[in-house]
């Protein structure tokens, strides 16, 4: 069968894709896996990956066209991971560019809060939500974890609409239950009333009976630090030990925020967050802008992971994100829109943005300064890396076997058609290597590039 796109439900189980698959297993180093053939099996996973110059390319393809089971990707086709995004409040979407000028402190208490109290209308929350996850599927990605809101009805909602829809998701109720931080209106009325509905969610989302494969997981979602009291973090800390839950939380984010921590602990978030129990392998830190060297072997000792999200940082974090001394310690990091703090849900945009504000940080930004004391030598990151975040790097965050083409891992990919008219690739009969494509596709894609989105070898 030759292949132009998928219309949702397609299923590709049981079948073997004829294609160029670009993939980047290892941070930094693109792999092209040229006229492949990759077999998902019944479970969703890939059973088999037969290069071109395999010993038996040629029988495996003869057979899988025998079969009537082989799905030929079209010349200007090209099959990439889906891509992972680590950072995304759910509820904020509605408001993706609003107020983006005004410090995070303020643009929380004027514009999130009121917005994400309106989530108690499951009404609002089921146009909103279900609005948002057909996006982020048109958008590429085919994993998103989520922060909700402090309702765990709303909260159940969108973990419901992810399983129906089949995105890979990862869902938590937030917790805010500190009544001098957090406005009357929109909060936990109590430590254990935060600790309670997160246990609930958990023991929801697992029984699913649309959640079989447990593609959709729940999340401890303490908002951060300044919004939690002590006996809220101490709880959530105890059920992630119990659980075995991912955590995901803010961290070291600005410096309203990481000083904020200064004055009530004397240590950072992340020594903070550890005392509490917070830190472990399934922990995402979102941001993590202010972050020491210690705070760096901290997260690698702990396996816990930072979710890098440019386009916010840009706006909200008042300092670049030391991305490369992070990967250079073996801290896990992956890419996040941070939508609405980031506007845009797009995590090609983010790409970019990761690689342009690394280019930033290491030449520095004010022309008054000479060029030797400007920036921060050896920050710059290349697309390459970016590309790794975006995929294989959200996913060993995540610790889930997603994010590239090997043999066991879910079947979790995008197509992207260099030719579309409507899109914003001009490859224009160039011969290009490649790496040559990947980087046109990883620079100059958009939302009509990406014809087909794919989670665990369905279409969504
Ligand atoms: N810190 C606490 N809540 C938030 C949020 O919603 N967005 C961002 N960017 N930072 C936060
Ligand atoms: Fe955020």
């Amino acid at each position: 069968m030759h292949f132009r796109k998928a219309g949702q439900g397609m299923d590709f189980r049981g079948r073997t894709i004829s294609g160029t698959f670009f993939h980047a297993p290892h941070c930094g180093e693109i792999e092209t896996l040229a006229n492949a053939l990759v077999t998902i099996g019944d479970d969703g996973r890939i059973s088999q990956v037969v290069r071109s110059d395999d010993a038996g390319h040629g029988a495996a393809l003869d057979k899988a066209r025998a079969s009537g089971r082989l799905i030929e990707m079209p010349q200007g086709s090209y099959v990439l991971p889906g891509f992972i995004d680590l950072h995304i409040h759910a509820p904020q979407y509605p408001q993706l560019g609003v107020a983006l000028d005004v410090p995070l402190e303020i643009w929380l208490h004027k514009y999130t809060f009121p917005l994400e109290a309106r989530y108690a209308d499951l009404d609002f929350a089921r146009q909103s939500y279900s609005c948002l996850i057909d996006d982020l599927a048109a958008n590429g990605t085919t994993t998103a974890l989520m922060f909700a809101t402090v309702h765990l009805d709303a909260t159940k909602l969108l973990a419901g609409l992810a399983i129906a829809k089949g995105l890979r998701a990862l869902v938590g109720k937030v917790v805010m239950d500190d009544p001098d931080a957090c406005p009357e209106y929109y909060r936990d009325y109590s430590a254990e009333q935060g600790v309670a509905e997160t246990r609930a969610l958990i023991d929801y989302i697992h029984a699913h009976p649309g959640n079989a494969e447990q593609r959709v997981l729940p999340v401890i979602t303490p908002r951060f630090i300044p919004s939690c009291t002590d006996a809220a973090l101490k709880g959530l800390g105890d059920l992630a030990h119990e659980t075995r839950a991912h955590v995901q939380t803010h961290c070291s984010e600005s410096d309203w925020e990481h000083g904020f921590v200064w004055q009530r602990y004397g240590k950072t978030d992340a020594e903070s967050l550890d005392s509490f129990g917070l830190l472990g392998r399934r922990t995402v830190l979102a941001h993590s802008n202010f972050i020491s060297a210690g705070d760096m072997d901290l997260l690698k000792a702990r396996g816990s992971g930072v979710a890098h999200c440019p386009l916010s940082n840009a706006y909200f974090s008042n300092a670049v994100f030391p991305l490369r001394a992070a990967l250079e310690k073996g801290v896990h990091v992956g890419l996040g829109t941070d939508i609405s703090g980031g506007p845009s849900a797009s995590i090609l945009d983010t790409m970019r943005m990761c690689v342009a504000s690394s280019r930033m940080l290491e030449d520095g930004v004010d022309a008054a300064h000479a060029p030797a004391g400007r920036g921060t030598p050896q920050s710059r990151v290349d697309w390459q890396t970016a590309f790794h975040l975006a995929t294989a790097g959200g996913a060993k965050a995540l610790d889930l076997a997603t994010g590239s083409f090997a043999v066991g891992q879910h079947f979790d990919a995008i197509v992207i058609d260099t030719a579309r008219p409507e899109g914003t690739i001009r490859l224009l009969g160039d011969a290009l290597e490649p790496e040559d494509i990947l980087a046109r596709i990883v620079y100059t894609a958009s939302k009509p590039n990406i014809v087909t989105t794919i989670v665990g070898g369905t279409a969504i």
